[in-house]
């Protein structure tokens, strides 16, 4: 495993679990049961899911080194605790390593950690100077630098604006095309005034270069592409009765997990509907989760209050169904634990 630098470890490394009390709830974690954490982080999670249920087996993972390294600290102070460096779109293939075939709990808590922000060298924030890297998983990629320093202007304003929603993405990409023309861009804090050159700040207060580190930090880390495997991986494994719990932080997230819930959540129309040569097309396909809420669970105000950072939190979950996932062989079976219906 890629060896963690001391200065990341030395460092604070606090995560204030966000809807955990939801979280929890909506889990449901019986004694026996196995549950799969794909966004480990600090553990807030663990923890709060252990104390609820010590009798379980919980696999965590993190694609971040730093945060498996905690986790494997935590784990010789929580029994079921396990913690493997991963990412979460790679989920199926850990567990089935493992020798398990499904599981019971599936829980995705998106975006990145306090720590990460917290830590210059991550190179996440605008706030604070570091070299400019944004990658959750420090072993393997391309950091940011390299995305700014070599990237088309075209594409760099497509990123910025997609993923960033930043609507001067075009002035924002033409900034740093003149100005990597002087020297490659390598800091945090270079970008982010190159950024604040030609972006003036809203009257809501937020930072110019808000939006711009955001969309860099989606394409780097391909967090939206990681989300639609990582929830199809879940659809893959999760049992009969297992619940998918998903915590998104904004719009670009919490589409995709409305969609792809909204689709396999969908009861096949009547097959009467459809004439003799009428084929079957995707909406008819079997339904493989059930909405255990229809509208997103939003944080309490209690929560906000003392955590600003669950104030965009949306939390959706649903159960597996018993048929088999979209993506699988047409005579595959899901695989029972026992679990509850
Ligand atoms: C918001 S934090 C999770 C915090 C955690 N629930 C807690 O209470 O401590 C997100 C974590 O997920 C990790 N992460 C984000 N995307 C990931 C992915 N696609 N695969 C694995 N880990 C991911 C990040 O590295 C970060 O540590």
């Amino acid at each position: 495993m890629f060896a963690v630098p001391p200065e990341l470890i030395d460092t604070p490394h606090e995560h204030d679990p966000v809807m955990l009390r939801e979280v929890i709830a909506a889990a449901s974690v019986s004694a026996g049961e196995r549950v799969v954490d794909g966004t480990f982080g600090r553990g807030g999670y663990a923890r709060g899911i252990l104390h609820h249920q010590p009798d379980c087996r919980y696999i965590g993972l993190d694609r971040d080194p730093v945060a498996v390294h905690y986790g494997d600290g935590l784990s010789q102070e929580l029994s079921g605790l396990e913690v493997h460096h991963a990412a979460f779109s790679e989920m199926e293939a850990v567990v089935r390593r493992l020798g398990l075939e499904s599981v019971d709990v599936v829980v995705l808590d998106l975006g990145v950690s306090s720590p990460q922000i917290d830590q210059a060298e991550r190179g996440f924030s605008f706030g604070k100077d570091g070299p400019l890297d944004m990658r959750m998983d420090t072993s393997r990629g391309v950091s940011a630098a390299d995305v700014v320093n070599s990237m088309a202007e075209t594409d760099l304003a497509n990123v910025i604006y997609k993923y960033g929603e930043e609507r001067r993405s075009r002035a924002v990409a033409r900034a740093i095309i003149e100005a990597r023309s002087d020297a490659p861009i390598e800091t945090t804090g270079r970008l982010a005034e190159i950024v604040r050159s030609v972006v003036w700040r809203a009257k809501d207060g937020i930072d110019p270069a808000t939006r711009t580190f955001q969309g860099l930090r989606i394409h780097v880390n391909d967090e939206l592409g990681e989300l639609e495997r990582g929830l199809e991986a879940a659809e893959a494994l999760l049992a009969p009765g297992g619940r998918l719990v998903v915590v998104t932080f904004h719009s670009l997230e919490d589409r995709i997990v409305k969609a792809f819930l909204k689709t396999r959540a969908a009861k096949p129309a009547a097959k009467g509907r459809l004439m003799p040569w009428e084929e079957d097309d995707e909406d008819e396909r079997a339904q493989t989760f059930i909405l255990l809420n229809k509208k997103p669970l939003e944080a309490q105000r209690d929560e906000c209050r003392a955590n600003p950072r669950a104030r965009s939190a949306k939390l959706r979950a649903a159960q597996r169904t018993d048929v088999a996932a979209w993506g699988a062989a047409p005579d595959a079976e899901v695989k029972q634990t026992g679990a509850k219906l």
